[in-house]
Order: C-alpha cells, then sequence, then structure tokens
C-alpha cells in the first residue's frame, strides 16, 4: 500500500501475494519470537502450546476470515469500514477501540524491538571492535533505540515504501526461519537440552487454569495481529478476485510455524543452560545470548538473527501504524506524513514509560496492576491481552448483530469458491465458538469466576 489512500479509486495490492506478504509481515513479528516464549514459559509449556494451538484453530482463524473479509466488503480503516455498514451507530466507538489499541500496542513494542536493535548493535560492536556483549540498559540507551526504531516506522510509512520492504520480507522471512533452524540445531545438541524439548511438548493438564486459557487465546490474537484492525486494513486492500480462505489460511499456518520454531529455539537452550523457563519478558534476551556465545560462528549468526528479527518486528510495527495513519488520512483528511509524524510522536510519549521500566527506573519498573510488575507487562496486559481479545469479541458480536453473517461469509465466497463448503461451519464458530468462548475465557480470568 503506497501513498495516500484516498477514497475514491484507493489503490489494490498487485497481486494477491502483496496481500499475503504485509498480512505475513504484520503477524510474524516479536510476538512469535519475545512474546510467545515467554508466554509459554510462564504459563506451564506444553499445556500452553496444546491451549494456544486449539485457540488459534478454533478461534483465531476464524475471526482472520472474518476481519479480512470486513475489510474487503467496505474497503476502508476500522472506523470507516463500521461506519460504511453501521451509519451513525454508537459501534463506532469499536472503531475507536481499534485505533487506541494500536497505538498502545506500538508504544511498547517499539521499546522491545529497540532492545533487538540494540543487540544487533553489540555483536556489530564485538565483529568489528571485539568489545563484549552486555546490555546495560542505561537509560540513555534505551530511550535512544526505542525512538530510532519509532522513526524507522514512521520513515516507512510516510514514504509508502512498503511494498518495497514486503518484496524484501519475502526473502528475508524464509531466511529467519533458516537462522533459526541453525540455533534450534545448537540448542539441541546441547546435554541436557533433550528436558527442554519434552517440557515444551509434553502438556501436564493440571497446568491449564484459566489464566493460561486467557493467556494461550490472546497470544493467538497478539500473534495473528486479530482484534485492532490490522488485518482489516490490510484487507481493504484486496480485490474481489482474490481468495480470502487460502490466504488467511496461508498466514495462520506460517505464523504458527514461526512460533512453534521459536519454542524449540529457546526451551531447549534454557534446560540445558540452567536458565529459568518462568523468567518472562526477559527470556530470550537471557538465552539467547549464551547459545550464541557457544556456537561456531556465533557472532556472526546472532548478528543476521537480530537483523532478520528487527525487520520482522519493523514490518509488525508498521501494520500498527498504518492503521492509526489509514483512518487520519481517510476520515480526517490529513496529509499522510502529518499523520505519521504525529502519531509516532504520540506513540514515543506513550511509550516512555515502557521505555524506563526496561531501564530499571522506579516507579515505572516496580508498580503493579492486574498481577503484572512493571509499566511494559501492564501495557502488554491491556493492550496486547485484553483489548484485542475485547476488539475480537466485540466484531463478532457486530457481524452477527448487524453486519450479518450471511453478508459476511458471502464475501469471502467471492473469490474462494472451496469455502462453500465450510461456510455452515465458519458461522457456527463465527456465531457461537468464538463469542462464546472469548466472553467465557475473559469473565473467568477478570472476575475470577474460574
Ligand atoms: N502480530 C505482531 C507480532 O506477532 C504484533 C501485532 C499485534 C501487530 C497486533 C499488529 C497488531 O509481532
Amino acid at each position: 500500500m503506497s501513498g495516500p489512500a484516498p477514497k475514491r479509486g484507493r489503490g489494490h495490492w498487485g497481486s494477491q501475494v502483496g496481500f499475503v506478504l504485509a498480512a505475513a509481515g504484520s503477524a510474524v513479528g516479536l510476538g512469535n519470537i519475545w512474546r510467545f516464549p515467554s508466554m509459554t514459559g510462564q504459563n506451564g509449556g506444553g499445556a500452553f502450546l496444546l491451549v494456544y494451538l486449539l485457540c488459534v484453530a478454533l478461534i483465531a482463524l476464524p475471526v482472520m476470515l472474518l476481519e479480512i473479509s470486513l475489510g474487503r466488503a467496505t474497503q476502508r480503516n476500522p472506523v470507516g469500514a463500521i461506519a460504511a455498514v453501521a451509519p451513525g451507530s454508537a459501534w463506532k466507538a469499536l472503531g475507536y477501540l481499534a485505533l487506541v489499541t494500536g497505538l498502545g500496542i506500538l508504544s511498547y513494542y517499539s521499546v522491545i524491538a529497540g532492545k533487538v536493535l540494540t543487540y544487533l548493535a553489540l555483536y556489530l560492536r564485538k565483529l568489528f571492535i571485539g568489545e563484549a556483549v552486555t546490555y546495560s540498559g542505561a537509560t540513555l540507551e534505551v530511550v535512544v533505540y526505542f525512538a530510532l526504531f519509532l522513526v524507522l516506522t514512521v520513515l516507512v510509512v510516510s514514504g509508502g515504501v512498503q511494498r518495497g520492504i514486503e518484496r524484501w520480507a519475502k526473502i528475508l522471512m524464509p531466511l529467519l526461519v533458516v537462522i533459526m533452524a541453525a540455533v534450534i540445531v545448537r540448542g539441541l545438541l546441547l546435554p541436557g537440552a533433550m528436558a527442554g524439548v519434552r517440557w515444551f511438548l509434553m502438556p501436564d493438564f493440571s497446568k491449564i487454569t484459566p489464566k493460561v486459557v486467557l493467556n494461550a487465546m490472546s497470544q493467538g490474537f497478539f500473534s495473528l495481529s486479530l482484534g485492532m484492525g490490522a488485518m482489516l486494513t490490510y484487507g481493504s486492500y484486496l480485490s474481489k478476485k482474490d481468495n480470502i480462505l487460502s490466504c488467511g489460511t496461508w498466514v495462520v499456518a506460517f505464523d504458527t510455524l514461526v512460533a512453534v520454531l521459536a519454542g524449540f529455539m529457546i526451551f531447549p537452550a534454557v534446560f540445558a543452560l540452567g536458565g529459568d523457563p518462568a523468567a518472562g519478558s526477559t527470556l530470550i534476551f537471557q538465552v539467547l545470548p549464551k547459545v550464541f556465545g557457544g556456537m561456531p560462528g556465533g557472532v556472526l549468526v546472532a548478528i543476521v538473527f537480530f537483523f532478520l528479527l528487527c525487520v520482522a518486528a519493523l514490518t509488525s510495527t508498521v501494520s500498527l501504524l498504518e492503521v492509526v495513519t489509514a483512518y487520519f488520512v481517510d476520515e480526517r483528511g490529513w496529509s499522510r506524513r502529518r499523520s505519521v509524524w504525529s502519531i509516532g510522536l504520540v506513540a514515543l510519549i506513550v511509550g516512555l514509560p515502557s521505555a524506563f521500566h526496561l531501564a530499571g527506573i522506579s516507579p515505572w519498573q516496580s508498580m503493579t496492576l492486574f498481577g503484572k510488575t512493571g509499566f511494559l507487562d501492564i501495557m502488554d496486559f491491556v493492550w496486547g491481552n485484553l483489548s484485542l481479545a475485547i476488539g475480537s469479541l466485540l466484531l463478532c458480536v457486530f457481524a452477527i448483530a448487524v453486519w450479518g453473517l450471511n453478508r459476511a461469509a458471502d464475501e469471502i465466497e467471492i473469490g474462494a469458491p472451496a469455502f462453500a463448503a465450510l461456510r455452515g461451519a465458519w458461522v457456527f464458530f463465527v456465531r457461537w465458538v468464538c463469542p462464546i468462548s472469548i466472553a467465557v475465557i475473559l469473565a473467568t480470568k477478570l472476575f475470577g469466576l474460574g
């Protein structure tokens, strides 16, 4: 999607491949490689993996098709899409929730992405001047790299060069999988690694609690960029010829593959090196440097890995910023430049406390809310967990009550004749399975009913 998106004659992807690349770029990111392992580590290993896979297949995949179809049917951003279906209704609030959530996630996601960028810089220094790799966490460093990452995102979205990046992603994302495979092999060769494989794959059913289920479901939404209009906005650039069913399924499959690979990359190494799988949001940063440290050619592998992870994170932050930008451009008539820089500035301000948390500054590091400690973790819970789940739930209700599931199913069927056979099942899932399970899972955790 390049340049401003005018209301009439909005651009389309050159081909279906354009959408798949953009959507996969949005989906694959820190959610797979940073968040999925920390979540799995804190929520019981194999049990979490099992619940996660079930949630992705039974809840997230149907919601994915719904979100893309609403985008293509209306050809708008989240607020515009809802206004197009239900003009002047209070459902507009759902569109605004999507925008606020996108901004909220962008703010702390860029802080973590900044940390990945810092590691890239540290390994480059190691290569060129032999300096030891130590992450200082100094306030200035954290803030500068965070800001740098935001500026990169703003430049990409404002220049309308996303297409270019996505072409690159087509080569780089498979390369990321290859590098991950190399790191996995290295980890598996360490003595004691098998305990980690068992822990990741064997579910201990006693570990499945309401908290674990909520985390697994929300992780599915987060990892697939659902519940805040990213897939809706990208879907709005699809044409009627394109196949929503195959695109959506492909994105879900690839994203899940990368998450599972990330588990194989982290947990065998955690067990072999005597780490704590429940370390939380610092897990991958504790484990990976140790793995690279003991690996032949480890510095080079680390540089390539952190570079690719930066690219993966960038295609995700680009989608977060794009959603909010599309609203200001389409609905408010702002220029693309003005929109991206203003939103970027707001994300910088909102993200500062998350950066302070990472830099160890109180009270940001020690505050607690919803059982989470530290500002970044609280933001991640509120926007990454709750808000995406609520957004997905409301989207289902909106489709059932206002837009009409038949209309949605018709939209999917255009360009995907094979969907005719699945239509009944899909409608059943979006009408019953998705909303009820999301509502029950949210309520059980939030109101302690479980
Ligand atoms: N799915 C992205 C990731 O896994 C994060 C994201 C969430 C992007 C929500 C857009 C919307 O890294």
